[in-house]
């Protein structure tokens, strides 16, 4: 099942997110260390300032990805999208697909045109996955990250809706 989360479910979005940015911290650009410190209005905002779609199996969350509407006018038209994960016994059986497909529809019913994100270059699952839902790369950031003194170059993808 697939839904989009309200303020309400702030609990198992800060569950699923954290450990989504403890098991892959090349992944996100946010970090475990800086984001488990948030207080729950915190979470509660971003939920009310983004839309997250939610996978659930047997009625667990299993799965998420969100976009943040660009917040001015001249760029209100563009949307960035986050927090792309999987639980892994969720993996290889079309539900980021499906998760994406709920995203884009929502995104293009609120007015957005295009979906923008960066990827970690040497992701290729994840890569794959949106090169699969439409987006393309349309450059590369160099050095986007630094963890543990060690840079990664992220790739520029968009989708237009
Ligand atoms: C990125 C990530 C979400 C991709 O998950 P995924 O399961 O590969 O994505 P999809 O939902 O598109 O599944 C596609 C796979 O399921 C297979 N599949 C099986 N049944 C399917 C169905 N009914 N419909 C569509 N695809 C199906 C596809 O063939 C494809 O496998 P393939 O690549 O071997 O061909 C996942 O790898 C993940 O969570 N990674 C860790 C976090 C991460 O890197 N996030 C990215 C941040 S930018």
């Amino acid at each position: 099942m697939i839904r989009l989360l309200t303020q309400d479910d702030f609990t198992i979005w800060k569950a699923i997110r954290l450990e989504a940015l403890k098991e892959h911290p090349q992944a996100f650009s946010g970090s475990y260390e800086e984001e488990s410190l948030r207080s729950d209005e915190e979470w509660k905002k971003r939920l009310k300032d983004s839309c997250v779609f939610a996978y659930f199996d047997n009625n667990k969350i299993a799965g998420v990805v969100g976009y943040y509407p660009h917040q001015v006018k001249k760029d209100a038209h563009r949307a960035e999208v986050y927090t792309t994960y999987l639980q892994s016994n969720s993996r290889n059986k079309g539900v980021m697909s499906a998760l994406i497909q709920a995203l884009a529809e929502h995104a293009r019913k609120s007015g957005i045109e295009q979906l923008e994100l960066d990827v970690t270059a040497h992701l290729s699952e994840a890569k794959k996955c949106y090169e699969r839902n439409g987006f393309t790369v349309y450059g590369t950031k160099p050095r986007t990250l630094k963890i543990a003194g060690k840079y990664y170059d992220t790739l520029m993808m968009i989708k237009y809706l």
